[in-house]
């Protein structure tokens, strides 16, 4: 039974935050460096929930090679670094819908305002960021989040997903970086899983170590091979942004050609986000790809702006994670 961190002596927490750096290592590595976890999410989310709940009790101890430092992986070797001239961050989590009320009233006190904000839900996917270049709307350059900082250069695996549009359409911004997941559907998975089990190769864990494992190929005819799919859904570096809202760039990523989550919902109040992601929990089972949450971003992007940053998280926006998915399993016979 782990101790509640109130009654942790100082000497406990240090030593307790150690093993806690040491184990968070050691999965990021084998999630993002290998592609193959050996720690399922929701203990890897326990684990460094953890972390961090020590921390804030007893932030004298914060280790200089924290898990709460890192936003994630290092650079795998092999491909080319690509700086992000806008990192590439990642979203606070949430685990209840108390957390999301607590979220949208700090919005609303940050702004100082009492009138309902918009915000857009979004299935929140499980896969892995991309973010495509596109100058004078020729795509120029793919890449991973890397450590948010830098990533890598997959520019010729990204090419090979045939959802990515290549050329986009007159009257989009000279420089134009659209961001998204790469994902595996889960048919896809399963038949790349079952083809591996056939010639007694290893097979995947999951459906987003499956993508990982394909895009990050060194050889993109391996990436070619499999079926990956993306879905956009916010940009990077811009010279000219055309768009006021996130359901405006919703409007113009689909004129574009890029692939949109369908359940993306624009929501007006509590309840409607509520509605959305009871909504979402319902039909995520049947869902074709997974997804391991909700996103709500605030809508208007002036007030976006007004919200800014925390230190690797946007202010305006958050992750309204799912319980981990379970599963019922009959067992029909047993032989000895
Ligand atoms: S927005 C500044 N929207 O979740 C906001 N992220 O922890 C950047 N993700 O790294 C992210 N679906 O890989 C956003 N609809 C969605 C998403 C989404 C999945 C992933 C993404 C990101 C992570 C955030």
């Amino acid at each position: 039974m782990m101790k509640e961190i109130k009654d942790l002596t100082p000497a406990e927490a240090e030593a307790e935050l150690e093993y806690l750096a040491n184990e968070l290592a050691k999965a990021d590595s084998a999630y993002y460096q290998n592609d193959d976890p050996y720690l399922t999410d929701a203990d890897y989310d326990r684990l460094k929930h953890r972390n961090f709940d020590i921390e804030a009790r007893f932030p004298q101890l914060i280790r200089s090679d924290s898990p709460s430092k890192r936003v994630g992986a290092v650079v795998k070797s092999g491909f080319s670094k690509v700086p992000h001239t806008f990192p590439m961050l990642s979203l606070g989590d949430v685990f209840s819908m108390e957390e999301v009320a607590d979220f949208v009233v700090s919005v609303k006190r940050f702004l100082n305002t009492s009138e309902n904000i918009a915000f857009m839900s979004e299935p929140k996917i499980d896969g892995l960021s991309f973010s495509a270049r596109y100058e004078k709307g020729i795509f120029v350059k793919g890449a991973t989040r890397g450590d948010g900082t830098t990533g890598e250069d997959i520019t010729e695996n990204l090419k090979t997903i045939r959802q990515l549009p290549l050329k986009l359409p007159a009257g989009v911004p000279d420089i134009l970086e659209v961001r998204g997941e790469v994902y595996m559907a889960k048919a896809d998975f399963f038949a790349l899983n079952q083809k591996y089990e056939a010639e007694g190769k290893k097979t995947f864990a999951n459906p987003r170590n499956a993508a990982a494992g394909s895009l990050r190929q060194l050889d993109p005819k391996i990436t070619a091979e499999r079926n990956l799919s993306i879905f956009a859904y916010t940009w990077g570096e811009v010279s000219q942004r055309m768009w006021e809202s996130q359901a405006d760039f919703f409007n113009h990523l689909r004129d574009w050609g890029f692939p949109i989550n369908p359940n993306n919902t624009l929501c007006h109040n509590l309840e409607e986000i509520e509605r959305s992601f009871a909504h979402l929990m319902e039909i995520r089972a049947s869902l074709p790809y997974d997804i391991d949450g909700v996103v709500y971003k605030v809508n208007s992007i002036a007030l976006q702006e007004r919200l800014g940053f925390l230190t690797r998280t946007p202010r305006w926006a958050i992750a309204h994670k799912f319980p981990a998915e379970q599963a019922l399993t009959t067992i029909n016979n047993i032989r000895i």
